[in-house]
């Protein structure tokens, strides 16, 4: 009795430090500690104690979504000394290089070809993702890394092979022999981009990819998956919809995910205390989501800009689409029509 009162005094002095400026880990700390109680009674107790006692310290809102000033300041402290993004000079990569600034003292910037503008807390490291020791200069002493280089979309076999597949094994051999904990990678639709919208489906159903530039999504997520379960690098796979200033089509009335959204949704997967190998599906809070995002409820991920601003606009310039066109019924959009890349090239 004496000891479950102990425990019940430390989980309540814990829980009561959930206003504290550390709220993540010390919420992490008292599910620790109430996991580690024997009995099953105790642990109903305490659990629903927790409960109250948060609600009474005003800590709900921690528990369900980072939505006040307060949390919000502690997700965007230093988490990291140096964080690698690759990509850097590309359309996301420029906007990850401003909205991640504050999680890390040093931001180090990596691309093909040259970075703009040097600041203060940046650093460039302008390489080939093919070119390994370059590569491993570039992961050297980084923390974290931001992968988001490579081809964007469906491209010839050879760039598909070379920027996306060897140029994402680069990047995990780097991240193991420099010791990187945690990988970030963009990920895509377009690896699960022949399941149909109605069928709903989340992170656990299998790749369909749609494309080889699909098909470079897929290898990567298990590259990334190997690497988690052999030498414990964490990863989180973005699998981005539609990262477009607006959206452009109709498609993107579901598929859009903002600039600022996708900002959110890295900084969550740098932030989340244990990722594991997890995929997230990236879209905004749009009104129509065609897939189930709660198996990456771990990350904590909370988009706050919506397609639904932009439908009168969007739905005025385009025609209503033929609901039996694959295009149309299944994730992958217009990337379904695709032939060969290679077929087309010679064509
Ligand atoms: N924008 C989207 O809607 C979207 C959707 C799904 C996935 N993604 C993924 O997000 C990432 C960034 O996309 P983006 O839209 O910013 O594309 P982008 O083309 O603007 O950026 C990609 C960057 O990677 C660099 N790069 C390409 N090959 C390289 C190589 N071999 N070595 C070094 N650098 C190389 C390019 O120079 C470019 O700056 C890509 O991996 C893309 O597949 C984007």
């Amino acid at each position: 009795m004496a000891a479950a009162t102990a425990r019940l005094v430390r989980l309540r002095s814990m829980t009561a430090r959930l206003c504290a400026p550390k709220v993540g880990s010390m919420f992490q700390q008292a599910v620790g500690s109430y996991f580690r109680c024997r009995e099953a009674a105790d642990l109903a107790r305490l659990l629903s104690e927790a409960k109250n006692l948060g609600a009474k310290t005003g800590s709900k809102a921690m528990l369900s979504k980072p939505n006040d000033k307060r949390q919000r300041r502690t997700r965007m402290t230093q988490h990291y000394n140096t964080i690698l993004i690759t990509g850097a000079a590309g359309r996301l990569g420029s906007r990850l290089r401003v909205g991640l600034a504050p999680l890390a003292r040093r931001i180090r910037l990596s691309d093909r070809v040259d970075i703009a503008n040097l600041q203060a807390n940046e650093e460039a490291a302008v390489c080939e993702l093919t070119d390994f020791p370059a590569v491993q200069t570039a992961a050297a002493g980084v923390d974290a890394i931001v992968h988001f280089g490579g081809a964007p979309l469906e491209s010839p076999w050879d760039e598909i092979v070379s920027s996306n597949i060897q140029g994402s094994y680069n990047i995990y051999e780097a991240a193991r022999k420099q010791g990187v904990r945690r990988v970030v990678y963009a990920s895509s639709v377009h690896a699960i981009g022949y399941h149909p919208l109605e069928a709903h489906i989340d992170a656990e159903a299998p790749h369909r990819p749609d494309s080889l530039y699909g098909l470079s999504k897929c290898f990567v997520e298990d590259l990334g998956r190997l690497y988690w379960d052999k030498f414990g690098i964490e990863s989180v796979f973005l699998r981005i919809f539609s990262s477009f200033p607006e959206p452009a089509d109709r498609r993107m009335l579901w598929s859009w995910l903002s600039f600022d959204d996708c900002v959110r949704l890295v900084t969550a997967s740098l932030v989340a205390p244990r990722v594991g190998h997890t995929i997230v599906f990236g879209m905004s809070n749009n009104m129509i989501k065609p897939v189930d995002n709660s198996l990456a409820g771990h990350i904590g991920f909370y988009p706050k800009d919506s397609a639904e601003a932009f439908r009168a606009a969007v739905e005025a310039k385009t025609s209503p689409p033929d609901p039996k066109a694959p295009a149309t019924s299944l994730l992958g959009g217009w990337f379904i029509d695709l032939g060969h890349p290679d077929d087309e090239k010679t064509a």
